[in-house]
């Protein structure tokens, strides 16, 4: 194996850094990158049809000279392919699960029947097959599809199974945003690399209860840290953090600023500039880029070093992970301009989409979700692991409601609800609210001893929903609940 890894700064491996305590509150210097960028990014096809299937099956693949994959993959593709449809289109969509273990496809962001949105209780076993028939109702966006049986969700994701799920509508489409090559799916996942070059999965016990599965080989679309040719021009990039547990601080190596077009949920009501942005898994975040501004002709996509803020100390960010912990840098991969073709000129329109976000008060509800850790439990939702058909909270259907995550850990949480959209109101501390939580959320970063407030409103049909941590690891070990729509 011939991976160059340069940890600057500080000139210490991570393996050493797991160790003592002193070197890991200073490893947030340290910056891990894959200087070859040899591979082109890689763009998965993409589904347009009104009818077809997903066959997902074990496979081998090669995604480098060097890195192997014995996983699961969706219609032979990896990542899986991208679907994309209008706002209104029906879909019938053919799961067919041939992967050696249960499985069932979630739509994540949809707001659709609870029989067709993934419950772990709708699993079918190898072999069997399950329908799907819906049609999407609601803002274009950048949404995703995964896997989610009840303790396999990690496994699956991590072995290959996701993709993008693009919705557009006639209000985007208005805004003539760039489109074809100049639109650009971003699928960001880290991946942990054995000696021989495999990508297996293995999580310690640490790993399952604490951390989460951290990486230190950055895919992008299946592709190890890789390069992508661009014009000087501006280009729309759809980020979707699809890793098990890790954050991103997405930014350029050089500081450029770009713009926040979009989140979760679709566009925002207007666009926000900044040079960094938190990512964590579940999220999207729907960027404009202009490479005409760039100094240089090469440009890397980093996840920025941060911290993770928490007052219990640093356990949960040292303990565990072989990979490296959370909020080191990354490369994450390198854009290269040709300065020579410069496109059409495109000036980012002031506002981009109307927005109705429930307001508190019409809120009838405050309802805490405290997030806590259990001994021997692990992570738990208001003291409980998951149990399938367990209702733990009942909302009314057409209510208004607000929902408080208090994190009492020392772990971060992307905190996710199905079925609904909602609008971040406030965090505790001092971070604010970032400019994906300007828009339509449907997944929401929990920092430790922060309360994070949400508004939403549940217009899908009754029924059973779950809502969930997105670190694939907590959400496998029970961090998940169900709730109802009466
Ligand atoms: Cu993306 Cu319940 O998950
Ligand atoms: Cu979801
Ligand atoms: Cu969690």
């Amino acid at each position: 194996m011939n991976r160059k890894k340069f940890i600057r700064n500080i000139g210490l491996g991570a393996g050493v850094l797991a160790f003592s305590p002193i070197i890991s509150a200073c490893s947030k210097e340290e910056f891990i990158t894959n200087e070859d960028f040899l591979i082109s990014l890689p763009i998965p096809d993409e589904i347009n049809a009104a009818s077809f299937s997903l066959s997902a099956a074990k496979t081998t693949t090669d995604i480098s000279k060097d890195i192997r994959l014995s996983g699961f993959q969706i219609n032979e593709s990896f990542p899986s392919p991208t679907i994309r449809k209008s706002k209104g289109d029906p879909v019938n969509i053919s799961f067919k699960n041939e992967i050696g273990q249960e499985s069932i496809i979630h739509w994540h962001g949809f707001i659709i029947p609870p029989d067709m949105d993934g419950h772990p209780r709708d699993a079918v076993s190898s072999g069997q097959n399950y329908e799907y028939k819906f049609t999407v109702n609601q803002r274009a966006g950048t949404y995703w599809y995964h896997p989610h049986p009840d303790k396999l969700t990690g496994e699956q994701v991590y072995k290959g199974m996701a993709g993008f799920y693009i919705i557009e509508d006639e209000e985007e489409k208005a805004l003539n945003l760039p489109s074809g090559k100049f639109e650009i799916p971003l699928l960001i996942q880290d991946r942990k690399v054995n000696g021989s070059g495999e990508i297996v999965y293995n999580p310690s016990r640490p790993e399952k209860m604490m951390t989460g599965i951290l990486g230190d080989q950055i895919l992008i679309n299946g592709g190890p840290t890789p390069y992508h040719e661009v014009e000087s021009s501006v280009y729309r990039l759809r980020l979707l953090n699809g890793s098990n547990a890790r954050i991103y601080n997405i930014a350029f190596k050089d500081n450029t600023p770009y713009t926040v077009i979009g989140a979760d949920g679709g566009l925002l009501p207007s666009p926000v500039d900044t040079s960094e942005l938190l990512l964590a898994p579940g999220e999207r975040a729907d960027i404009l880029v202009d490479f005409s501004k760039f100094a240089n002709n090469n440009v890397k996509l980093i996840s920025k070093i941060f911290e993770i803020p928490s007052s219990g100390g640093m356990m949960g960010n040292m303990m565990g992970s072989g990979g490296s912990e959370q909020g080191t840098g990354f490369s994450l991969m390198e854009f290269r301009i040709d300065k020579s073709i410069t496109g059409a000129e495109f000036s980012i329109p002031e506002q981009l989409s109307e927005s109705n976000f429930p307001l508190r008060s019409e809120s009838s509800k405050t309802r805490q979700i405290r997030l806590s850790m259990q001994m021997m439990q692990g992570h738990t939702i208001n003291g409980k692991r998951f149990s399938m058909n367990r209702v733990d909270e009942q909302v009314k259907q057409g209510d208004t409601e607000i929902w408080e995550f208090i994190n009492e850990t020392n772990e971060p949480h992307p905190m996710h609800v199905h079925a609904v959209q909602f609008k971040v109101l406030e965090r505790s501390g001092n971070r604010g609210l970032i400019p994906t939580e300007k828009g339509w959320k449907d997944t929401v970063l929990v920092m430790p001893d922060e309360r994070v407030q949400v508004i939403m409103k549940f217009t899908s049909e009754k029924g059973l929903y779950v809502f969930h941590c997105h670190n694939l690891e907590h959400e496998d070990s029970g961090m998940m609940a169900n709730f109802e729509v009466i």
